[in-house]
């Protein structure tokens, strides 16, 4: 196997990161196709929590090389933050760390923009750090790319035509010239740090993947937030569908050879937007020991609901999903008898697909079946075999309801915590 395509099947934070870190052992390279600093992968290394926004978790693991790919937004100074960070716990950088000349960047203006934009009426509960207007900017053919970033002379004049187009706005939230002033002066600051790892990564990643290297392209945040299939207008402003891959890197479809979905063991949501499924019953033990679950990028509570099976057949099939990996099964250790979605009425109607209508989404109503739980703890066990039987019976069921394999199971953060 040589490239593997690992997405989110529900609204993210489906423990990506972890199953990424786990996977990148067999892997040279670990390539981000989309998104940008509005992701956060939590992973464990050396006993240790790391939360990644932006670069590759595989930068942990020495050897690997990371690739971010042209799909991904950039925002220079989160960038910077990230490698100084990584560079402070000893990460080495030379020679593993490429990005892409034609990744748009954020500026403070699209962080502005993002913000002004969550203080209207429709908020959509970003994450506030300027993704859907530098993309906005990308799609309307005025955004500025690494490349452009490199060089002064254009770059200011692209800031000044940027600038000039968003005034109007910009005008009540700061002093525009000052704005101007700051950018190319942080810029300087920062350059000298960033350029040193802009390559034409499409190009790149077309040699080694004719190398017969082993790649990961990992997605970040999850089906239900991709601009064309998520719970639209409350998604972010890409592709993370294993669809984005070929968009976001510069390869073709035929060099993809296996696309493996995350899905946690039940739904969690950050942000805005509908939520078929009921809060989980207040007695599981995660919820209990911890009160609420939290983002790791917003540090927003999530709202937790229980397994939805519409939305996850929904992201088998727009990304064309054989095998799952199922994450934090041991969240329902506690649970007498746990909750399945799997349908939803609406307005006396039976609805066995996702409803791209945001009208008859919000309206929809979970069906749902009910399994006994485990009532065990399962974290530590590490054959399938070994999982109480009514675990198995989840597993199995989740399977069935969905329509592909689960291939892996995860019980915790670290990578002993897993069953293959
Ligand atoms: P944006 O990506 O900041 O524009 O936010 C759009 C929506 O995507 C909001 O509902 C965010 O909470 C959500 N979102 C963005 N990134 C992530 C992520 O990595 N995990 C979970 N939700 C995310």
């Amino acid at each position: 196997m040589s490239t593997l395509v690992v997405v989110g099947t529900q609204w993210g934070d489906e423990g990506k990161g972890k199953v990424v870190h786990l996977l990148s052992e067999h892997a040279d390279y670990i390539v981000r196709y989309q998104g940008g600093n509005n992701a956060g992968h939590t992973v464990v290394f050396d006993g240790k929590e790391f939360i990644l926004h932006l670069i590759p978790a595989g930068i942990l693991e020495e050897g690997k090389k990371c690739i971010i790919g042209n799909g991904v937004v950039i925002d220079p100074e989160a960038l910077v933050q990230e490698i100084e960070f990584l560079k402070g716990k000893g990460i080495v950088f030379k020679d593993r760390l490429f990005i892409s000349d034609s990744a748009h960047i954020i500026l403070p203006y699209h962080r502005f923009l993002d913000r002004f934009r969550e203080r209207q009426k429709v908020r959509l509960g970003t994450t506030c750090k300027g993704i859907g207007p530098a993309y906005s900017d990308k799609v309307a053919r005025v955004g500025i790319r690494m490349a452009e970033y490199l060089n002064s002379v254009i770059f200011q004049d692209l800031l000044n035509r940027n600038l000039r187009e968003k005034a109007p706005i910009l005008k009540k939230i700061c002093k525009v010239n000052q704005l101007r002033r700051e950018i190319l002066q942080k810029r300087e600051e920062l350059l000298p740090q960033i350029k040193g790892y802009i390559v034409d990564t499409s190009v790149l990643i077309n040699k080694i993947v004719d190398q017969g290297k082993s790649i990961i392209f990992e997605s970040a945040q999850g089906t239900l937030l991709d601009v064309d299939f998520g719970t639209y207008p409350f998604v972010t402003s890409s592709n993370p569908v294993a669809g984005g891959v070929c968009a976001g890197t510069g390869i073709g479809p035929t060099k993809i050879d296996k696309v493996l979905g995350v899905v946690k063991a039940y739904t969690t949501r950050v942000g805005e937007g509908p939520f078929p499924t009921e809060l989980l019953n207040q007695t599981g033990r995660y919820l209990r020991e911890k009160g609420k679950e939290f983002g790791a990028t917003t540090g927003r509570s999530r709202r937790c609901g229980w397994f939805d099976s519409v939305l996850v057949r929904h992201a088998v099939l727009v990304n064309g999903l054989k095998e799952l990996a199922l994450t934090k099964l041991d969240v329902l250790d506690n649970l007498d008898s746990i909750k399945i979605c799997v349908a939803y009425r609406h307005k006396g109607e039976i609805i066995r697909t996702f409803p791209m209508s945001r009208e008859v989404f919000r309206h929809c109503r979970p069906v749902y079946i009910e399994v006994p739980g485990w009532r065990k703890e399962i974290k530590g066990i590490q054959q399938f075999s070994r999982l109480p039987l009514n675990a198995r019976r989840y597993i199995r069921k989740i399977e069935e309801l969905v329509g592909a394999k689960i291939s892996l199971i995860s019980m915790g953060r670290s990578k002993e915590e897993t069953i293959f």
